[in-house]
Formats: structure tokens, C-alpha cells, sequence
């Protein structure tokens, strides 16, 4: 698997973004600047028209609610307008056009593109034909970046509330760790900390490709694989859990993974009830899945719902940085809102 992203440019004005490796901790702390910049027009407290004018192509071969809901809402909180198609059916695709025919006649209607697809590889082919940059918003089970943007975002923000900081913290990440996409750009974005401990488990089949604990090794990090989720949350600061990626392997091998993958009882057992708890979502309710159980929801250290708010303004930032929008280009568009979108207007 190409999981190693070093040969790309760093990520900026003009840039595609296709894997976190485009990242150092600067323009990581520059990221999460602009982040911070655009919270109350995320949080719906002012408007902002910076992207006024600017189109954004919106492709999703693939399932996607949040990604692909957040990076439109996204572009259109940023004052851009949004053009989008979703699965194969209704693309030209279904008419054997190439990846390459594709991207070259969509950037020719965009500004910025925003790509899912199933296969590994195919978002930088997209890149390549591409005349506007082109945001992986997931391939195959290769890279997310954005996901892994806004999970370190996430985190930062978590423990810092907590007067603490990601170096040296130990993280627990257990579920399928071999087709999550998520978990491989987050583990080699969260190797740009420092001493960090990875707490690993995951059930048979599904185990972290070696690329990636080779690369988290490398770079001064400790693996450790651990026999059960409780032994990989005890004494974690953090648990990043992750679902079976049931669409990416035979129905055979999904049959034998059965029963919940983290839930109360298991904090428990490690004395770990405030841990802080992260999941990319979506969290499969169904009977029987093996995923994060609905029983941690009311324990403290739940940051799901944050992840997914927090990935609104992280994707904002990802636009203004591509499009090349400076904090001032924002800051001078920003006007009082005349709406509310409040529920408690009689309160
Ligand atoms: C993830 C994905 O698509 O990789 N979802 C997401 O974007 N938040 C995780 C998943 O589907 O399990």
C-alpha cells in the first residue's frame, strides 16, 4: 500500500491536499489559527462572503453524510457556492470515462474540488488532471486527511480544556485498523508530536498496516499491540475507536467480528471513565455491531459530537488556505446577521 506521501508539496495556496504528510506542527498551528478565526461564523454568529463568486465541485463515489455535508456547508458559510454529485450511477463514470476525463472537465466548472472515491490512489489521479486543487475527502482505505485534521484539532482542544497537551500522552486506538483510512492519516499526523505511546487493538484480520507503526517508530513514538480494549485503554489519556469497514472486506471475514468493541463496562474494568473518547462516525447502532457502544454517552470525556462540529471550521480553513484567503480577506467581509436559527425564541 503508498502509504508513504513524503514526495508532495507542502500544503498552501494553489495545493492539492491528498495526504496529512503535506503537514509539519507550523502550518499545523497555522491550520487551527484560521480555524479558530472562523468559529463564530460556524457557530453561526456572524456571515462571512470572502468565497464570494468562487464555485466549489463537490464529487462523492462513495457513502458519505458528515464529509460531505461539512465541506459544502463549509464553502457555503464561507460566502461560495456549491456544485455536487454523489455515487457512480449519476456520473459519467457509469459511462466507463476515465478518473483523468473527469477531473480535467469538472475543474473546468470549479475553483476547488473535493473528491471520495473507493480506491486507494485515485484522489491523487484525480489531482493529476485536475486545473483547480483537489481536497481528498477519502480513498479507499488510503488517507483522509481532512478527518485527521479535525481529529488533532479535536484532541488539542480537548486536553488543553484539560490543561494538558497531546506530547507525551498515550492514545488508545482499537477497531479495524486496517481498512480505517482515518486511523492511518491520523497516526502518522499525530506523529508530529512528541513521545508519544499508541495503544493498539484491534480483532484478527483487521490489523494496523506495518507501513504505519513503522512510521509512527520512526519517528520516536512507542506501539504497543495489546491482547484486549481494555488493556489498550488503561492508562490512556485517549481511545480513538473506529468502525468495521464492512464494505471493504468479503462478508466471510465480517462474520466472525461480532459483540461491542468499547462500551462502559470495559472503562470500567480499566478504571478509565474519563477518558477522552473519539470515533470518526459513523457509529454502526445496529444489533450486534462491533463499535462504540451508545452506553459512554453521558460519561464526561465524549468528544464525538465536538469532532464533528469542530470539522466544519477545520474543513473552512482547509478552503481559505487553498483558495489563498488571508485572516484580514476574512475578517473584512464579516457582517451582522439579520437571522437566528435558535430554537428557543419564546425563552
Ligand atoms: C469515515 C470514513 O469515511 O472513512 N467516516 C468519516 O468520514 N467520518 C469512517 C467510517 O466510515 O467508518
Amino acid at each position: 500500500m503508498p502509504h508513504d506521501h513524503s514526495h508532495l508539496p507542502a500544503f498552501g495556496p494553489g495545493r492539492h491536499l491528498l495526504s496529512v504528510q503535506q503537514f509539519d506542527r507550523s502550518s499545523l498551528d497555522q491550520l487551527f489559527s484560521l480555524a479558530d478565526l472562523v468559529t463564530p461564523i460556524a457557530e453561526r454568529q456572524s456571515v462571512c462572503t470572502v468565497l464570494d463568486g468562487a464555485v466549489l465541485g463537490s464529487l462523492f463515489f462513495e457513502p458519505s453524510t458528515r464529509t460531505r455535508l461539512s465541506f459544502e456547508s463549509a464553502f457555503l458559510r464561507l460566502g461560495g457556492e456549491v456544485t455536487t454529485t454523489t455515487g457512480f450511477t449519476f456520473s459519467s463514470m457509469a459511462k466507463g470515462e476515465s478518473i483523468e476525463d473527469t477531473s480535467r472537465v469538472v475543474s473546468g466548472y470549479s475553483d476547488v474540488l473535493v473528491v471520495r472515491h473507493p480506491d486507494e490512489g485515485s484522489v491523487a489521479q484525480f489531482a493529476s488532471a485536475s486545473t483547480v486543487p483537489v481536497l481528498n475527502a477519502g480513498d479507499g482505505a488510503g488517507e483522509h486527511p481532512s478527518q485527521a485534521l479535525l481529529d488533532v484539532y479535536t484532541l488539542t482542544r480537548e486536553l488543553g480544556a484539560r490543561g494538558e497537551v497531546i506530547d507525551q500522552s498515550t492514545i488508545a486506538v482499537v477497531g479495524d485498523l486496517r481498512y480505517g483510512r482515518t486511523v492511518h492519516s491520523l497516526m502518522k499526523l499525530l506523529a508530529l508530536a512528541e513521545g508519544l505511546s499508541f495503544q493498539l487493538f484491534s480483532p484478527d484480520g483487521l490489523e494496523l498496516p506495518d507501513e504505519i507503526a513503522d512510521f509512527v517508530r520512526a519517528r520516536g513514538h512507542r506501539v504497543r499491540f495489546c491482547d484486549s480494549v481494555v488493556e489498550a485503554v488503561t492508562g490512556a489519556e485517549v481511545v480513538y475507536a473506529t468502525r468495521v469497514q464492512r464494505e471493504r472486506m468479503t462478508e466471510e471475514a465480517h462474520a466472525g467480528v461480532r459483540g461491542s468493541l468499547l462500551n462502559r463496562a470495559m472503562l470500567e474494568e480499566a478504571g478509565n471513565t474519563g477518558i477522552i473518547i473519539m470515533h470518526p462516525l459513523p457509529r454502526d447502532s445496529r444489533h450486534d455491531s462491533y463499535d462504540l457502544s451508545g452506553d459512554v454517552d453521558d460519561l464526561p470525556g465524549l468528544a464525538i459530537f465536538h469532532q464533528t462540529d469542530n470539522g466544519l471550521k477545520v474543513r473552512m480553513a482547509l478552503f481559505l488556505t487553498a483558495l489563498g484567503c488571508s485572516a484580514d480577506s476574512v475578517r473584512a467581509t464579516l457582517k451582522q446577521r439579520p437571522w437566528s436559527a435558535r430554537l428557543d425564541w419564546d425563552a
